[in-house]
């Protein structure tokens, strides 16, 4: 697959690049507003059917213009390591995050990595592991044999939980803390699909819902860090969380510039969001597969079963079964379905044109389900995983961290209590799923994929 074509064979077209093609309807519904309807009525389906032959195209929609769907591995190479100059964070990342590590570029980035990368550190994971593990089996015991639970809205709490126990500090109230739960639950809807793709002076219930959670959210961060600043560490190093980190930075004066009080701020809310959501996702589908796929699921009681006691972080090595779940759930519902990025200059891809400023979007769902990589693309199997396949995929034909250097901070982080959850609570439960026959799990899009809030499982003691 060619890079740059301009210049190629010296046509004008080749020089300039094409225009990207469009969804493959008549011409005449190339129109902004048809597109924005179908996109809004069914966002999956419509640019299925706009790429089914093309990796490469463009929907025009009345908010955003035209975005530009990049459906391979090589454009996600590209976009996302060798070429990475030309395609930045995209302006929704800095109306949801503002100064946070998700959204800044730049040497501001490269500063706020290198200062939180020790909170992710292999020591500090398994500083966490503890109140992890305590975290899961509170929100695990909370669950009454025989009832029905919201899964995505438990998964959601649980995920809440454990962040707080372990990078913010502070363990939450099993039941309670609503203000903080609601609130960032709330970010999700800026990018709802009935009104991301209308213009943003649109005051869509979607937005102000967002607005509303923003200011929660960001209110919540800033009486976190007052009452962490309270009892600073004496030292940056001797900070064993976020909050502590931040106030010893700030107190410190030495990241004076980098850390204002606003900036600590879309830190927290950064993480709170990007830390829970995601993995919420992640369990929440893993329990939906498991439920769905009996042979899967006996592998997996019997590999939790032989484990000595409840497991820990000792234990991980030996939960290979638990580890492809996860893996493969993840193949099939990436949490980060898309991810967003805006050309910085007029780029060719693969001879079309992208103009300067112009949103693309990498289709991490569509490439996760590639027949040209994966076989059976559609079907649960996570001992795909026990093969050389790793080896054998081309690279970047499975992100569902992201990749190159901008790739997601708490990978490790989630990976170990996605496997740390599954096994806590499949020692004691099975999730039980409602009859019905549908294949597609219900997903609601917002930022992330996630199970439709509402979705009840029942809890049945194994
Ligand atoms: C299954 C769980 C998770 C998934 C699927 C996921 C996915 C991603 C992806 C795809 C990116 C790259 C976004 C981009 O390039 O635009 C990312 C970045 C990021 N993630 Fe995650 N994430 C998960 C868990 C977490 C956790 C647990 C944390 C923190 C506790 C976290 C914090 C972040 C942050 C701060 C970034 C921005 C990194 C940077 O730009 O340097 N994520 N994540």
């Amino acid at each position: 697959m060619t890079e740059e074509r301009a210049g190629t064979d010296g046509s004008a077209d080749a020089v300039r690049g094409r225009a990207a093609p469009l969804p493959p309807y008549p011409s005449s519904a190339g129109h902004p507003l048809f597109h924005t309807v179908h996109s809004m009525r069914d966002v999956f389906g419509f640019r299925e059917r706009a790429m089914a032959d093309h990796d490469l195209i463009r929907i025009k929609l009345l908010g955003p213009g035209d975005v530009y769907h990049l459906g391979h591995p090589d454009y996600f190479e590209r976009v996302l390591l060798n070429d990475r100059d030309h395609f930045r964070k995209s302006e929704d990342f800095r109306i949801a995050f503002e100064g946070g590590l998700v959204a800044v570029e730049g040497d501001t980035w490269r500063r706020q990595r290198e200062v939180l990368q020790p909170l992710f550190s292999r020591d500090s994971l398994r500083d966490y592991a503890d109140g992890m593990v305590d975290a899961i089996r509170r929100r695990r015991d909370h669950w009454q044999p025989g009832t029905r639970i919201d899964l995505a809205a438990e998964t959601s709490d649980l995920t809440l939980d454990v962040l707080f126990a372990t990078l913010l500090g502070r363990d939450l109230d099993v039941d309670g803390d609503r203000e903080i739960r609601t609130a960032a639950d709330r970010l999700q809807h800026w990018f709802a699909p009935t009104s991301y793709p209308l213009p943003t002076w649109v005051p869509t219930p979607a937005r102000r819902r967002f607005k509303r959670g923003k200011r929660r959210l960001q209110s919540v961060a800033s009486r976190l860090l007052d009452a962490a600043a309270a009892d600073p560490p004496a030292d940056p190093s001797e900070a064993d969380d976020l909050l502590s980190l931040l106030v010893a930075l700030r107190e410190s004066g030495v990241e004076s510039e980098a850390l204002t009080d606003d900036r600590l701020r879309d830190q927290v809310v950064t993480m709170i969001f990007a830390g829970h959501d995601t993995t919420a996702t992640a369990i929440a589908f893993a329990f939906y597969a498991l439920a769905r796929h009996p042979e899967v699921r006996e592998r997996f009681h019997a590999e939790v079963d032989a484990l000595d006691g409840p497991p820990t972080i000792t234990d991980l090595d030996a939960l290979d079964v638990t580890e492809r779940v996860v893996t493969e759930t993840m193949r099939l519902f990436p949490p980060v379905y898309t991810i967003p990025r805006e050309t910085t200059t007029d780029v060719i891809v693969d001879g079309y044109r992208i103009p300067e400023g112009a949103t693309t979007w990498l289709t991490v769902d569509r490439v996760h389900r590639d027949p040209r990589f994966y076989d059976d693309p559609d079907a649960f199997r996570p001992e795909r995983w026990a093969t050389d396949l790793r080896e054998r995929l081309p690279d970047f034909a499975y992100v569902p961290f992201g990749g190159g250097p901008r790739t997601c901070i708490g990978r490790q982080f989630a990976l170990m209590e996605a496997q740390l959850a599954l096994a806590t609570v499949g020692r004691d439960y099975h999730l039980a799923w409602p009859d019905d026959d549908t294949d597609d799990p219900p997903r609601r899009l917002g930022m992330t994929t996630r199970m439709e809030p509402g979705t009840a499982v029942r809890v049945v003691e194994r």
